[in-house]
């Protein structure tokens, strides 16, 4: 049985034809069915579009099921009496750090999710500094969160996440508005928390980062087109084409430089060619 079970799930939008009416819409997902494992580190990847934002607020109940389940730890996200159930065990970190921050001081950033599950001050404080530490924000909790870079606000993000002490926190594109540096920075806290025994699900349209997941689930059109380890998704090109998506980078070299194509990752590669000097 898996921490979080997706069957046959279909969200279909709503829109407003021109007599006023709401008519069925856009249907961003279309019969997935998924099970992910507590503890496990997921990647969802797909083109614009394919519907990776909609399964992820499916995930924490922000969207309910047109049609199909999804159970998060027994919870039925539909069902609105134990939402908070749901809400407590998934937490989100957003791709744009300036819309997710809601205090302007760090650490009541950080505090406001605790609060609003009700736990109490003392507890409050102790997560927040914990969160902060383990983020390496602990420095700055006095600080303005408008003085942060955008590595630092969506670390921010993710402590604020951390307070919460989810089982499981859904990752949509948290590194897409950041620089290189600021990307590796969330990048290890996510391999670290996975490290803790937190289920991470890293949503990312950089093949380099899936590739450190254990599993990849590629959406397209609202399906799911596979679902692999990186290490089978990445030697298949042809399912890279059909995906729309590319090959990580170091793969793209490791063919150019003509290095075997059993070097999956870049650690792999890396070795190779110390090995070869
Ligand atoms: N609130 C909404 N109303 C109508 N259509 C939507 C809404 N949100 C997303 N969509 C549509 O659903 C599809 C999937 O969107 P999304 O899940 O955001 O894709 P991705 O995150 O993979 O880019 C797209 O065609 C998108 O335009
Ligand atoms: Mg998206």
């Amino acid at each position: 049985m898996g921490f979080i079970e997706i069957k046959d799930l279909k969200i279909e939008f709503t829109k407003i034809d021109e007599g006023g009416n709401e008519v069925p819409g856009k249907v961003a997902l279309d019969g997935v069915t998924l099970d992910i494992e507590k503890g496990s580190f997921v990647a969802i990847v797909g083109m614009n579009g394919s519907g990776k934002s909609t399964l992820a607020k499916c995930l924490n109940g922000l969207l309910t099921p047109t049609a199909g389940t999804v159970v998060v730890d027994g919870f039925d996200t539909a069902d609105y009496e134990t939402i908070w159930d749901v809400r407590s065990r998934v937490g989100m970190v957003f791709q744009n750090p300036d819309n997710q921050l809601v205090s302007t001081i760090v650490e009541d950033d950080v505090a406001f999710g605790p609060e609003n599950l009700g736990i109490d001050p003392a507890e409050i404080r102790e997560r927040v500094d914990n969160a902060l530490i383990r983020v390496g924000m602990f420095e700055l909790k006095d600080k303005g969160a408008h003085m942060l870079s955008g590595g630092q606000k969506q670390r921010i993000a993710i402590a604020g996440a951390i307070a919460m002490m989810p089982d499981c926190i859904v990752f949509d594109e948290p590194t897409a508005m950041l620089d290189p540096k600021g990307r590796a920075g969330v990048m290890d806290i996510i391999k670290e928390l996975h490290s803790e025994g937190i289920t991470c699900i890293l949503i990312t349209h950089f093949m380099s980062e899936a590739e450190q997941a254990e599993r990849v689930i590629v959406l397209k059109n609202g399906k799911v087109l596979c679902d692999r380890t990186p290490a089978a998704l990445f030697s298949d090109k042809e399912m890279i084409e059909r995906a729309g998506l590319e090959m990580p980078p170091e793969i793209e070299l490791r063919d150019k430089a003509g290095l075997p194509e059993k070097l999956t990752t870049a650690e792999d590669i890396a070795d190779y060619i110390q090995k070869c000097r």
